[in-house]
């Protein structure tokens, strides 16, 4: 079977720099992210319920779903991100099966899943989990560097996400990111032979070595 990868970690801590690598070195990608996009694009799948979940205001002229002020509205409405949530991960998880299917012939597949600590139904999809991790300074100063997104704002979100220690305790494998692009891609590279050759004891990129 193949074996299939949860790469997960909070906002900023590298995530979609960590499944650029895997993918430089061969490795067969499933985005989440890129998903949920274009569920949300014009014509997209998601359209029509949200739309009638949440009315024409968060509809673009275009059709499709205007991310800022969604954004705006799930932030200070608990309700309303859960509603979104519930329309959203069930279609995202549908269609991360439809490509795992078509992906069975690759040595392993990585899954980039922000939400998998939050998701038993991922959880459920991956034989294993890698965490991205980094230290919230890290996160707040390359996450402002990326967008337009302040200090406080960017701190409010991890501040949402799973704690930092709740995720890395639903790691098998952790890579850290708080030491430069070298560093990064030493330990991806390292994680990409273990994954090939099936060796599966657990990675702590600090070390390089099994726990
Ligand atoms: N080791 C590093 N050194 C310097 N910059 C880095 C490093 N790792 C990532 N970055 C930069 O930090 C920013 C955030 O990284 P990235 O987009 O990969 O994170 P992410 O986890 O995918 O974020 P998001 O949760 O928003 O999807 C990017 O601009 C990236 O180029
Ligand atoms: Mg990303």
């Amino acid at each position: 079977m193949t074996l299939c990868i949860g790469l997960t970690g909070g906002i900023g801590c590298g995530k979609s720099t960590v499944a650029d690598m895997f993918a430089k070195l061969g490795a067969a990608i499933i985005d989440t992210d890129v998903i949920a996009h274009r569920l949300t694009q014009a014509n997209g799948v998601a359209i029509p319920t949200i739309r009638s979940a949440f009315g024409n205001a968060c509809i673009k002229d275009d059709g499709a779903l205007d991310r800022d002020k969604m954004r705006g509205l799930i932030f200070s409405d608990t309700a309303a991100k859960q509603r979104l949530e519930l329309i959203l991960h069930p279609l995202i998880l549908e269609q991360a099966r439809t490509q795992l299917q078509q992906l069975l012939a690759s040595p392993y597949v990585i899954i980039v899943v922000p939400l998998l600590p939050d998701s038993p139904a991922f959880q459920q999809l991956v034989q294993r989990i890698l965490v991205v991790d980094c230290t919230e300074e890290s996160q707040v100063s390359r996450v402002i560097g990326r967008s337009s997104m302040s200090e406080a704002e960017v701190r409010a979100v991890i501040a949402q996400q799973t704690p930092r220690a709740d995720r890395l305790k639903l790691a098998d494998d952790v890579i850290h990111n708080d030491n430069g692009m070298d560093s990064l891609s030493a330990q991806v590279a390292a994680l990409h032979q273990r994954y090939l050759n099936g060796r599966l004891e657990s990675f702590d990129g600090t070390t390089g070595t099994t726990n």
